[in-house]
């Protein structure tokens, strides 16, 4: 027997007011349907079938590097009507475990724990108490507490409202069974969908038992259906990642300020200041402190770095004990070697920098080769850009780069020599040597203000 992961994603998704398909919406930097994808591949290695409706290109064009399989619900009959469109695609042998798009934290351990507690001659649905039960189907016991069915909110009593337990919409249910029922399923009901609860129905005719199982986490089961509710998940899984870093040695000035957008790994005491957001693949080796209002993307930070605040870093190497901003902006393809000084104001693109080279102020360093001990003084720019093409500008070990000095690629600055502050180097500047280009100052000693005119 294998596990067929079924994923419910035809819903409009009308309480979002969006263009977007509601599970194409974000959730900590990956749509809610990813995650759920993401979720299945850990239960099965069988591809889950995902059922859309509204909107199937842009689901399937955005999860086109994802392996799925896809089944049409071409009209939105109910959630049995949706299960029922997968069927062909399923083994009569496999068990199928049914989960929704948007509910987008259901955990795996949560799941593998419901499914293995299932007895034999069983179906299952996963349950929640809820304080605030309200719009879910409630699950109705007999007083041997045995499941009897769940009844909609739309179709419920006033009694049966005051029910906590509530149907979170994921089910474990043999295939076969499914074949069998689903296509008798009836949409006499408030809302004439055909409901996949009434399979609650059919096995109690059958005599095989409903086995329930219950979340670790509330939020696990909980559905996006406006954006009030994708706002509250989003707080409740940033929390949890959030304590997961501080129970592993990392010091978070706010948890309630801090993001993460992505794989992220954070070595031992290092501190992070509110309003970071880290996105992507990034890693923070130990004793890093991390200034507030910080970004950092798809890049790797050695070991006892300091970025200061109002720093962004994309898609870039930072070496060991580097100290970068505050205000910098370090862009793709950056690699910065140990103890590299970046300052305010400096915004690095496609270069690297070797040990302990410094540019501390004001600068724009782009397509460029920096050696060690280099300074780069304030206000320099490497002109790497000619309006066409893009050149490199390669600045030797233990050069000094005068203040406001213009390099003008494609351009070679020699081992140790020194640039005369204002220059514009257009020519290859020799190692070892002053190299400068200045008008040389003078003093017109005639001149003289002007003054206002008298009217
Ligand atoms: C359904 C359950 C309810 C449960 C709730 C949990 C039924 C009859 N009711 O309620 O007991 O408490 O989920 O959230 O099953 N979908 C389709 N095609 C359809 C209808 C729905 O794919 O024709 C998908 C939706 O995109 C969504 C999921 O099924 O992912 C649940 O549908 P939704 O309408 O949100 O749930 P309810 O009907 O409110
Ligand atoms: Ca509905």
């Amino acid at each position: 027997m294998s596990v067929q992961v079924v994923i419910l994603a035809a819903g409009q998704g009308k309480r979002m007011h969006s263009k977007l398909p509601k599970v194409l919406h974000t959730l900590a930097g990956k749509s809610l349907l990813e995650r759920v994808i993401d979720t299945a591949e850990k239960i099965s290695t069988l591809q889950p079938i995902v059922i859309y409706g509204h909107q199937g290109s842009v689901l399937q064009q955005a999860l086109s590097h994802r392996a799925v399989k896809w089944a049409h619900q071409s009209e939105q009959l109910g959630t049995g009507h949706a299960v029922l469109q997968a069927m062909p695609a399923i083994n009569q042998e496999d068990h199928v475990l049914i989960l929704c798009g948007d509910v987008p934290l259901i955990g795996v351990d949560t799941l593998q724990r419901f499914m293995q507690s299932m007895p034999a001659n069983a179906i299952g649905m996963m349950t929640a108490t809820l304080d605030n039960p309200f719009g879910y189907g409630r699950v109705k016991r007999d007083t041997a507490n045995r499941v009897m069915g769940v009844i909609e909110e739309k179709d419920a009593t006033v009694d049966e409202k005051r029910i906590r337990e509530i149907n979170t919409g994921i089910y474990f249910v043999p295939s076969a069974l499914l074949q069998q029922w689903l296509p008798t399923l009836n949409n006499q009901n408030a809302q004439q969908e055909y409901y996949l609860t009434e399979i609650l129905l059919r096995a109690l005719e059958s005599n095989i038992m409903i086995h329930t199982s219950q979340p670790t986490d509330n939020n696990e089961v909980m559905g996006v259906n406006d954006r009030m509710q994708l706002a509250h998940l989003e707080r409740a899984y940033q929390l949890k990642t959030a304590e997961q870093f501080m129970q592993n040695g990392v010091t978070l000035r706010d948890p309630a300020r801090f993001d993460v957008r992505g794989d992220v790994t954070i070595g031992k005491d290092v501190i992070i200041d509110v309003n970071v957001i880290l996105e992507g693949k990034v890693v923070i080796e130990d004793d890093c402190v991390i200034g507030p209002n910080t970004t950092i993307r798809d890049a790797t930070i050695g070991q006892g770095v300091k970025v200061y605040a109002n720093s962004v870093i994309e898609g870039a190497v930072i070496g060991k004990q580097c100290v970068i901003g505050p205000f910098a902006r370090i862009r793709p393809d950056t690699v910065l070697a140990d103890k590299v000084h970046i300052g305010n104001f400096v915004e690095i693109k496609k270069s690297s920098l070797g040990v302990g080279s410094k540019a501390n102020h004001l600068t724009y360093l782009g397509d460029s080769e920096i050696g060690s001990g280099v300074n780069v003084g304030a206000g320099t720019i490497t002109c790497n850009y000619d309006g066409v093409n893009k050149h490199k500008t390669i600045i030797e070990n233990d050069a000094f780069i005068g203040s406001c000095t213009q390099l003008v690629a494609p351009v070679t600055v020699g081992e140790g020599a020194t640039i005369g502050a204002g220059s514009t180097i257009t020519h290859d500047a020799p190692a070892h040597k002053l190299t400068l280009s200045r008008v040389p100052q003078q003093t017109i000693s005639e001149w003289k203000r002007p003054k206002k005119k008298e009217a």
